[in-house]
């Protein structure tokens, strides 16, 4: 069956779509934002819907694309939420987002996150969120789409690659920080459109 794919969420989906970011993501999201119930509750808080395209089956999200255009960033904090909702935690949600420029420059949208539930990975779900998340850069007047993708996920790596991502550089994540959030860098991968 072919998801539906859209910005926002259907009603009630806000929780499962910060469920699904934070499982799919563990690596990066635990480090970072912390233990389980209390970062999914935060982030399904700070959640936008006009920058997350969600896939959808039988109205229920199934994957998940986190873009920033132009001022508005997918999740949506501000200082005073993070030392509110993430605590001593929120130090590090400020490290990471200093080291990796995930902040859209002009003229350019940022794949911040993209996941897709386990059991339906590998039938292009995943594939018809980028595709969905360029489409959109196009009808904004965009010209290019930027993300970082971790170090060790080659597949992801490969995945974007395919669709027409090119690495731009290499960006390490400076130690003690690297041991901290447990990565030791991301590619930058560009996709001029
Ligand atoms: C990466 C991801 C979003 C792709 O979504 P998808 O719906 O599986 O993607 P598609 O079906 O369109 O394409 C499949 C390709 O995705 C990539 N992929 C990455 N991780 C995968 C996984 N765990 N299972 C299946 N495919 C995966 C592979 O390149 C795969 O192609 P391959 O089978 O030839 O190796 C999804 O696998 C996922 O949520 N992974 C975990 C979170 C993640 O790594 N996100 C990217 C961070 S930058």
């Amino acid at each position: 069956m072919r998801p539906q794919v859209g910005l926002g969420f259907p009603a009630g989906e806000r929780e499962r779509a910060a469920e699904i970011l934070y499982d799919s993501l563990a690596g990066v999201y635990r480090p970072v934002f912390g233990a389980r119930p209390k970062a999914v509750r935060a982030i399904a808080k700070h959640l936008r819907g006009d920058r997350t395209i969600t896939a959808r089956l039988e109205g229920r999200v199934v994957g998940v694309c986190g873009i920033s255009y132009g001022k508005g960033r997918f999740l949506d904090l501000g200082l005073w939420d993070l030392f509110r909702d993430f605590s001593l935690a929120a130090f590090r949600v400020m490290l990471v987002g200093s080291v990796f420029e995930e902040r859209a420059a002009p003229g350019e949208l940022v794949v911040e996150s993209l996941a897709v539930v386990p059991e339906l990975r590998g039938q292009g779900i995943g594939g018809l969120l980028l595709e969905a998340a360029g489409a959109w850069a196009k009808r904004e007047g965009l010209s290019r789409v930027r993300l970082y993708v971790a170090f060790d996920n080659q597949r992801a790596l490969r995945f974007y690659l395919r669709h027409h991502f090119v690495v731009r550089r290499f960006q390490p994540l400076p130690f003690p920080w690297s041991r901290l959030v447990g990565l030791a860098g991301a590619y930058e991968l560009v996709r001029e459109l």
